[in-house]
């Protein structure tokens, strides 16, 4: 692996633990402006120092984001459609030239398969990382998106590993049962959504459970920007990610955080 590529994947995933704290805040690209993210740049801005990586897509990154912050971007480089329409039907939105111009450490396109457009995503992944590798960019492949799709082992399976042999560099997908088979048959790191938000709990037994179970960490949006407390939880789940901290200690962590800030205000 040439040294750019290994410099960008070093960035997005801390050296130290093997492990990354990704926040994912691209989720307008065919959301809108969902909720905890109405104002990305109010949303982004308390969080940016906690992550290790920030996913986004080119126009709030220009629009929302300091330039002068140091965390390395995730530049989400698909799209094309809304929630409104057929998902699987993306496209390449931003070139390889404009990504380099902002200086990411890689860039992020969803593959949709079992969807009607399988193919046409998937040859999309694969022309990205073609031209992404000429450049060292690593490319990171997000699964498993669409409603309609049964996010068991084995669907995850067959769509993570097809997405590292097209060449992706990390996988992006959800957690499930059985999840130690999907990670064991990924040959390259494997990260996971944090999907619909659901109570603060569930969501540190959600990220220990992964992260003992082979990720390499979350690319996590809505379980920490729609939190009433998403300091603490960012701040929690690093805890997690990155020093394995149990359910039990996380949820005392995430309750102190979250009072300590209480009693501030
Ligand atoms: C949408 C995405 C989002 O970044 C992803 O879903 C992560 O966010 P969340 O933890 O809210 O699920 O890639 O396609």
């Amino acid at each position: 692996m040439d040294w750019g590529m290994s410099n960008r994947l070093s960035r997005i995933i801390r050296p130290e633990t093997g492990r990354t704290v990704m926040l994912a805040v691209d989720h307008g690209y065919f959301l809108g402006p969902t909720s905890g993210l109405e104002e990305p740049a109010k949303t982004i801005a308390p969080l940016v120092g906690y992550a290790d990586c920030l996913m986004l897509t080119r126009g709030i990154l220009r629009a929302c984001v300091d330039p002068s912050v140091n965390v390395p971007i995730m530049l989400r480089v698909s799209g094309g459609r809304s929630i409104l329409g057929e998902l699987s039907d993306e496209g390449t939105t931003v070139s390889i030239r404009d990504a380099m111009r902002m200086n990411v450490s890689g860039v992020a396109m969803s593959i949709f398969v079992g969807a009607e457009l399988e193919r046409k995503s998937l040859l999309g992944l694969a022309d990205l990382i073609n031209e992404a590798e000429e450049f060292g960019i690593p490319v990171l492949a997000v699964t498993a998106v669409g409603k309609e799709m049964n996010r068991d082992a084995r669907y995850l399976s067959l769509a993570c590993r097809i997405a590292a042999e097209l060449g992706a560099h990390i996988v992006k997908t959800y957690y499930c049962d059985e999840f130690e088979k999907v990670v064991k048959s990924c040959p390259v790191p494997v990260v996971i959504a944090g999907g619909k938000k659901i109570p603060e709990r569930e969501a540190i037994d959600l990220s220990y459970n992964a992260i003992t179970r082979g990720a390499a960490g979350v690319d996590m949006g809505r379980n920490i920007f729609q939190s009433d407390h998403p300091v603490a939880m960012i701040k929690t789940v690093r805890e997690i990610v990155h020093k394995d901290l149990t359910p039990d200690k996380a949820w005392d962590l995430f309750n102190t955080l979250a009072n300590e800030k209480k009693a501030k205000v």
